[in-house]
């Protein structure tokens, strides 16, 4: 359920904790100058990328996401954003360059206007977001990705709460699979999610011991998950469109 008090804006601190995770919600849709200021920031392989979108929403949502994340990470790592060197893993997922403060490591994702980021000392982070929406959410694409056992519960919702369960398990696999960075190598029906709204979130897959799973709310009319290798952590979130100028511009020393 969605609490708006867990994403008060509180002071920000750039020092994460073992036991923290600090999870980031940014609104997307940004002012203009606000963008200009976030692609000044890209390497020149992302902003190729950016302009190899199609639709202008795409490319902005892009150049957003990846300015934000590394204005974000910039202050975890006293380090300029524009400076920053990113590694890919085999698969796709981005991890500082080893040059930088490997420690921390991150995750992002994006869904409509909303991203959600991720931020942990010393543990692989996943995370998902997505827009609750009843015309993508269906038995006939569930079967396609989703365990028998998904596809069970999934049935045996209300239809009012036949969207919601879809996307929590969407948002709990995608965040499993991003944590471990493996992408679709990994069978989607080769481990199991609880999907019921309401009730507690749940991971069963052959390494579930590894990893501990979150409920993220960003929104109402969204649902997120996070996947955190180790022991349950403390989330602590923050809105970067809250973050307060002075913030912004405090001294980069965490
Ligand atoms: C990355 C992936 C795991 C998820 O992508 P997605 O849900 O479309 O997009 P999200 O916005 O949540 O995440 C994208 C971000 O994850 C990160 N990422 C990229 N590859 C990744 C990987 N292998 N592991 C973890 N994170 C990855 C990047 O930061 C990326 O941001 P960018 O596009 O700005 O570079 C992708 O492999 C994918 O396409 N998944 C298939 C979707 C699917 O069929 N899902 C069924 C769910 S039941």
């Amino acid at each position: 359920m969605f609490d708006a008090s867990l994403w008060a804006a509180n002071p920000v601190q750039f020092t994460l904790a073992p036991d923290e995770i600090h999870v980031w919600r940014a609104n997307l849709d940004c002012e203009p100058a606000s963008l200009r200021a976030l692609e000044t920031t890209l390497a020149p392989g992302e902003q190729a990328r950016a302009d190899r979108f199609r639709f202008p929403q795409d490319r902005n949502a892009f150049i957003a996401t990846r300015g934000i994340l590394r204005e974000l990470l910039g202050k975890y790592v006293s380090r300029a954003p524009a400076e920053l060197l990113f590694d890919y893993g085999d698969r796709g997922k981005p991890s500082l360059h080893a040059s930088s403060d490997q420690s921390i490591q991150f995750n992002v994702s994006r869904s409509h206007d909303l991203a959600l980021l991720a931020f942990a000392a010393k543990r692989s982070v996943g995370i998902d977001v997505e827009l609750v929406r009843p015309d993508f959410a269906g038995i006939e694409i569930a079967q396609r990705y989703f365990s028998p056992q998904e596809i069970e519960e999934l049935k045996s919702l209300p239809p009012q709460s036949l969207a919601e369960g879809f996307f929590l398990c969407w948002t709990r696999k995608e965040a499993y699979v991003k944590a471990r960075g493996e992408g679709m190598q990994i069978p989607l029906n080769s481990f199991r999610v609880s999907l019921t709204p309401g009730q507690p979130a749940r991971l069963e897959s052959t390494d579930s011991a590894r990893w501990c799973l979150h409920i993220v709310t960003p929104d109402p009319r969204y649902v997120g998950a996070l996947v955190a290798e180790g022991k349950a952590a403390r989330i602590r979130y923050w809105n970067w469109n809250a973050m307060d100028p002075a913030a912004k511009n405090q001294s980069q020393s965490p």
